[in-house]
Formats: structure tokens, C-alpha cells, sequence
């Protein structure tokens, strides 16, 4: 039996519905996954995410409520660390976060980005996918750093874009992926076999010059 008191520690970052949070509180319960949520973080008070874990557990406020965006993300890096997390999960969190932010926790802050990094960083990944005549589309986990989707990608999964696809059937698609991907990469990390060294993702002592690519089934 694990030790709930030595449990690594996970603080999450949401901005929307939470299902990729809803997949780590799933691995959680189904005891594939020895970690423990200590807290979730939204710019979206009213966000269908918070609403996955216990009042205590959640810590939101508005970006508009505060002067400048190193001050919100001042605030929200105060009450990451108050909660001492081992690793900072952004799963689905939509806002920019300043470049202090990401120093402040580099190194053990993962993103969860629906493509197959380098391609399509930032929003409208689906559409942008189809625009280009993507023949495979997917999602990646990375390592944050201070640009935006640009961090060392660790793993990724991959989809075949069909003929017919449209942003939505790609993204109900992906999405199912990503529920699998991010709790396996966080089993790596809770685990002590993932690390960001000189700007590299590092798995079992390994550099990984190219993402591991994992497969699923649907
Ligand atoms: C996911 O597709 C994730 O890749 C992206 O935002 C979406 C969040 O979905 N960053 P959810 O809030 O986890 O349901």
C-alpha cells in the first residue's frame, strides 16, 4: 500500500471542461497512477474542470481582477507552490503564462498540445491540421518553457485524418488519445524517469532526439 503522505504531488492547470484532468483523476482511482492531485489552478472561475475535484482542492481568480499578467501569474505561482507540487500539469489551460511564471517552476511543468509538435503550436490546431493537408494529426506532451509550445516534446500520439474529417471529429479523436497519453507520461515523471536537461527531454537517463511515439487502442 502506498504512503498517501509520500504520494508525489500534482498540481493541475485547467481552463475548460477538464478531461484530461477528469484522465488523471480516473489513472488516480484505477491505481495506475501513484500520485496525488494537491490542487487545481483556472483563469476560469466557473470552469467545468474545477468542478471535477473538491472545493478545497480548487484555487481560481480573473486575470481582469489584477493589473498586469505578472501579477496574475504572480498570484497563481504563490498558490502553486503554497501546495508544494513535484510536478505543474497545464491540462487545457488556455492563457499565456509570463516568462517568471515558467522559470519559476522549469523543469517539472508539463502542456498537453493537440498536434504533433513542432507543427501547429498555439490555437485552432484542428483546423489548421486540415488547412494544411495534414495527413496525420495527434497530440504531444512537452516540458513548459517561456515560448509558447516550444518546449521539449516528450511523447506524442498520432491519428490518420480521414477524408470527411472535420475540426470536431478530429478533435473528439485526439482528444481520446490525449486521455491516454498525459497519464502515461505523468507515470514517467511521478516515477523519477523524466527530466528536462539543457533544454532536452530525458527518459530513463536517455535523451529523446525525437518524441516517443505511443499507440493506444481506440
Ligand atoms: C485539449 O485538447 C488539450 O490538448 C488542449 O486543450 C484541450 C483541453 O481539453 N490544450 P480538456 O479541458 O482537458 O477537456
Amino acid at each position: 500500500m502506498s504512503d498517501r503522505a509520500h504520494l508525489p504531488r500534482l498540481a493541475v492547470l485547467c481552463s475548460g471542461r477538464g478531461s484530461n484532468l477528469g484522465a488523471i483523476i480516473e489513472a488516480i482511482s484505477a491505481g495506475t497512477l501513484d500520485a496525488e492531485i494537491v490542487g487545481v489552478f483556472s483563469d476560469k472561475p466557473k470552469c467545468a474542470a474545477l468542478q471535477r475535484v473538491s472545493a478545497a482542492l480548487r484555487w481560481s481568480a480573473k486575470p481582469g481582477d489584477y493589473a498586469s499578467r505578472s501579477e496574475f501569474d504572480q498570484a497563481l505561482g504563490d498558490a502553486i507552490a503554497a501546495v508544494r507540487p513535484d510536478w505543474i500539469v497545464c491540462a487545457g489551460y488556455m492563457r499565456i503564462l509570463d516568462g517568471a511564471f515558467v522559470e519559476r517552476f522549469r523543469g517539472r511543468m508539463l502542456n498537453i498540445h493537440p498536434s504533433l509538435l513542432p507543427r501547429h503550436r498555439g490555437l485552432d490546431t484542428h483546423q489548421r491540421a486540415l488547412d494544411a493537408g495534414d495527413r496525420e494529426h495527434g497530440a504531444s506532451v512537452h516540458f513548459v518553457i517561456p515560448e509558447l509550445d516550444a518546449g521539449a516534446v516528450i511523447a506524442q500520439v498520432v491519428i490518420p485524418v480521414q477524408p470527411g474529417d472535420t475540426p470536431q471529429s478530429l478533435a473528439e479523436r485526439v482528444q481520446a488519445q490525449e486521455h491516454r497519453l498525459l497519464p502515461e507520461v505523468l507515470r514517467w515523471a511521478v516515477s523519477g524517469r523524466l527530466h528536462e536537461r539543457d533544454a532536452t527531454a530525458v527518459l530513463d537517463g536517455h535523451t529523446l532526439f525525437t518524441p516517443r511515439r505511443l499507440e493506444f487502442a481506440e
